[in-house]
């Protein structure tokens, strides 16, 4: 069974790369309209292009979610081009500087929390009315295992996440009966990306004691995130709402 989006308009922040790049080819894939959107403008105009040359339709519009006018304006110029908004998937993230809690730069704590959580209520803020105005709309929030579960050396990131997981419930009780469901995904680690870009790759140390923290004992890919990302969007997920799923081989099973 493929879950279908067809004749729908989302939006992905974060698109540029990684597993927003994966949701936006795959939600394509699946038949939605796409406004690509990230601070990296040359890898989200990447993405609108491996779109266009897929025969979808996509488009890209520069938003720094940590910002709530750039949110403001993503949603406008989503609405703007295609005439409405009924999905989004609130992807834009970033991990932070590794310290103790104790030695955490408060100004690296804001810019933390401040992409991964207020980005995430910015986006919907924005995200809401405009569904409202559509009838109904489906959004899935990027939280990670690490909203699950606490990690050392990362306060503001677990922090943020499990923000993230909190602000999802919360909203889906506000939006259950006017036709918006609200969910978020949790990913394990995922292989390659900016993991492989710190040297984390087969054969390392910190490779091997990550994939063990997995019951699968491997590392996710962007696609298994992004298929799942999908289904949730989908009308096949139309009781799903205000649930967080772990897509992380069995991490935070134990
Ligand atoms: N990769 C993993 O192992 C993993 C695991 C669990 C959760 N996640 C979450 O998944 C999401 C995507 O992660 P990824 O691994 O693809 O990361 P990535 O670093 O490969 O991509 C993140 C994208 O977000 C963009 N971005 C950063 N700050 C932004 C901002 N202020 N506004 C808009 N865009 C911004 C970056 O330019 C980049 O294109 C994040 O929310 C991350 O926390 C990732």
């Amino acid at each position: 069974m493929n879950a279908s989006l067809e004749g729908k308009v989302g939006l992905v922040t974060g698109a540029a790369i990684g597993i927003g790049r994966s949701v936006a080819l795959e939600m394509a894939s699946a038949g939605a309209i796409v406004m690509v959107s990230d601070v990296d403008e040359r890898g989200g105009e990447e993405t609108v292009r491996e779109i266009l040359d897929s025969g979808g339709t996509a488009s890209f519009t520069r938003c720094d979610v940590s910002v709530a006018e750039e949110c403001a304006n993503l949603v406008a110029s989503t609405v703007g081009a295609y005439g409405t908004l009924d999905l989004a998937v609130n992807n834009a993230g970033s991990g932070g500087a590794a310290a103790t809690t104790g030695e955490y730069d408060p100004a690296e704590w804001r810019r933390v929390v401040g992409i991964n959580l207020d980005g995430v209520f910015h986006c919907m803020h924005f995200e809401l009315p405009a569904m409202l105005n559509a009838g109904g709309g489906a959004i899935v929030n990027v939280a990670s295992v690490l909203g699950l579960v606490g990690w050392p050396q990362a306060s503001a990131y677990v922090a943020a996440k499990h923000g993230v997981i909190g602000l999802t419930k919360a909203a889906a009780l506000e939006y259950a009966g006017r036709n918006i469901r609200i969910a978020a995904v949790n990913p394990g680690f995922i292989e390659g990306g900016h993991l492989a870009e710190a040297g984390i790759t087969s054969g390392s140390e910190m490779h091997a004691f990550l994939t063990g923290k997995h019951a699968m004992k491997r590392l996710g890919t962007h696609a298994e995130v992004a298929k799942a990302v999908v289904w949730m969007l989908s009308d096949e997920a139309s009781f799903v709402t205000g649930a967080s799923l772990s897509v992380d081989g069995g991490y935070t099973a134990s």
